[in-house]
């Protein structure tokens, strides 16, 4: 590691954009599959890993929900939680807010207790060790709403145990309005509310996400960028932006990180936060988003203070718990 990768590995932050399904790594897919007699349409790690090219969202969605069907017992989740959590430790994670697709796991028969019962029990382990956070229950948005709505109210008891909802899966064809009751029924039960938007899809779905799902942080949202008012509005309110560079290319939606607009929107006063959303397909873990950065943009390097406050501050943490985080970036930043 070069000496200012050391740097950046041990900048404090808060991950707020990542799905824990998309932290499957290929090694724990054959380790799963075995243990579960799981038969896999791939004869080795290597050849899963080489299928990791994709050329649009849904081309990725399609392996990452195959790729699933060896997760089923509560044990299954609570190892893909905790080796998470570890290497997020890693990285320098502190406090992560986890999004989980309920749905892609109950349509296949898996109870969403086992699901989130798991989960829990690796945040514990974590808290344990020195991370905290919570869960997002995930909305499948190219799914049924009813099924949204089913999947929330047979959660509903368990309410608090969740931080928040959001909404993933394929953006466009499915705006965030679609989802309106449901978001309005989590608001109900006391949860935070943040949603996809402008990933693929347009502007005009950040705009629907605020206005009519009450989305109290956009994640991705570098669309917003096309429209000038929302940007200012995104500014003036600080509603938060969840980027995620090594996803974005990845998935086509900016073709190199060089081309990137975090510049632009630290630039503009967005609050921006770098996270990395499905780091076990897209090649990096939120330092390696970090770094991936600053190799692309030097300039970041002067950034990467602001990018961990401002994860901070976009977190759904208590205040006291914002107050300890920000405590260990002013011992970070007093020894860089
Ligand atoms: N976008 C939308 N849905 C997703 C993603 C993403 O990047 N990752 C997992 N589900
Ligand atoms: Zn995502």
């Amino acid at each position: 590691m070069a000496p200012s990768n050391t740097r950046i590995f041990s900048l404090p932050t808060a991950e707020l954009h990542l799905h824990i399904e998309g932290t499957l790594e290929p090694e724990l897919v054959f380790e799963l599959a075995e243990n579960n007699g799981v038969a896999l349409p791939f004869d080795s790690v290597e050849a899963l890993r080489e299928r990791y090219q994709f050329t649009s969202l849904q081309s990725f969605l399609d392996l990452y929900y195959d790729c699933m069907s060896v997760l089923q017992t509560r044990a299954d989740f609570r190892t893909l939680g905790e080796r998470y959590l570890e290497r997020a430790y890693e990285q320098g994670v502190r406090h992560a807010e986890i999004f989980f697709d309920a749905q892609a796991h109950t349509i296949r028969g898996v109870d969403a207790e086992e699901v989130l019962d798991g989960l829990l029990d690796a945040l514990e382990a974590g808290a344990r060790k020195g991370i905290s956070g919570g869960l997002i229950l995930s909305f499948l948005r190219d799914r049924p709403v009813a099924e949204a709505l089913e999947t929330l109210e047979s959660l509903a008891h368990r309410a608090g145990d969740l931080l928040g909802v959001g909404l993933d899966s394929a953006e466009v064809g499915y705006p965030p309005e679609l989802f309106t009751p449901v978001f309005a029924r989590a608001k109900e039960l006391g949860l935070r509310l943040v949603a996809h938007a402008g990933e693929e899809g347009p502007a005009a779905y950040v705009r629907e996400a605020l206005d009519l799902l009450g989305a109290e942080r956009i994640d991705h949202g570098i669309r917003s960028l096309e429209d000038p008012e929302l940007i200012e509005r995104l500014r003036r309110e600080r509603i938060p932006l969840t980027v995620c560079p090594l996803s974005n290319v990845k998935l086509a939606v900016i073709p190199t990180l060089a081309e990137h607009p975090i510049l632009d929107l630290l630039d503009k006063e967005i609050l921006v936060t770098v996270n990395s959303d499905d780091p076990a397909y897209f090649g990096g873990y939120l330092a390696d988003n970090m770094a991936g950065l600053v190799d692309a943009f030097p300039a970041l390097d002067g950034a990467l203070e602001r990018l961990a406050r401002n994860s901070v501050e976009a977190s759904f943490a208590s205040d006291e718990r914002k107050a300890e985080l920000h405590a260990l970036i002013d011992e970070w930043a007093s020894r860089a």
